[in-house]
């Protein structure tokens, strides 16, 4: 089968170029916004984690710029920590990582994929980064404390997250996450406002962390999702 067939048959979360005149049809392009989430320009020498990478959109990145990447995520979308009305019942027709094998076959990447949920992963599987990417996969989870928990354990320097965060939580003078889960189609369980991820970010371990902006997502289908990037650092060698 030739690389356009292979790729129309994939659905694909990442717009990504697989050869000029190429480009798969993700539900988002993040091409435009790489320069928002504080990614080191050059990653020689450094070993990185793309926690949740679906497609591997940023795990190609960090490998482009010089880093050993493993990329974490879930093939059988029924152990998604979804909420129960949105998880599937059968094995899907593709696992997750169908548009991520197909991709690195075409980019000739050595990115090391492996199939832990983040709730499970731990430094005697998967040794230390230090670099840990997050991109909008806290906000799925329902315990998002546990997933940061297992990221401080794992990260011996930054942790970059990108999460969506609620606006109106955040009118509220202490920290504090709008339930979600009970709306029809939902995705979500909890949306922390800005300050409340900052304070989870710090009780799972994270010596320190910082804004680095924020900026609405948009989709091509035309709705927005607004994030926040934020860097937690552990200086202190985790366990
Ligand atoms: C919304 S996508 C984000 C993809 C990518 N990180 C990005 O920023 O564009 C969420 C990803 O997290 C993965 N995911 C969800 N729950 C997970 C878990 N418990 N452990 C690891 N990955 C998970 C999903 O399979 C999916 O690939």
């Amino acid at each position: 089968m030739d690389l356009a067939a292979h790729a129309e048959r994939i659905g694909w979360y990442h717009t990504m170029e697989l050869a000029p005149g190429l480009t798969t049809p993700g539900m988002f392009d993040l091409r435009g916004y790489v320069d928002r989430y504080g990614l080191p320009e050059r990653m020689d020498g450094m070993r990185a984690l793309d926690v949740g990478a679906w497609d591997g959109f940023w795990s190609f990145e960090m490998e482009r710029r010089g880093a050993q990447v493993v990329a974490l995520d879930l093939d059988d979308e029924r152990r998604l920590d979804v909420p129960p009305r949105r998880r599937p019942t059968r094995f899907p027709t593709q696992p997750r990582g169908a548009g991520f094998a197909l991709a690195h076959d075409v980019f000739g990447s050595e990115v090391e994929r492996v199939v832990c949920s983040i709730y499970d992963a731990t430094p005697a599987q998967l040794g230390h980064f230090d670099i840990v990417f997050c991109g909008s996969v806290l906000i799925h989870l329902r315990d998002q404390l546990l997933a940061l928990e297992r990221i401080a354990a794992l990260c011996r320097g930054t942790m970059i997250s990108a999460e969506e965060y609620n606006r109106a939580a955040g009118l509220v003078p202490f920290p504090v996450s709008r339930y979600r889960a009970d709306r029809k189609a939902s995705v979500v369980f909890w949306q922390p406002s800005v300050t409340t991820w900052k304070r989870m970010i710090l009780t799972a371990g994270f010596d320190t962390v910082e804004v680095k902006g924020r900026f609405t997502m948009r989709s091509p289908q035309g709705f927005g999702v607004r994030h926040v990037v934020l860097h937690g650092s552990n200086s202190v060698t985790a366990g």
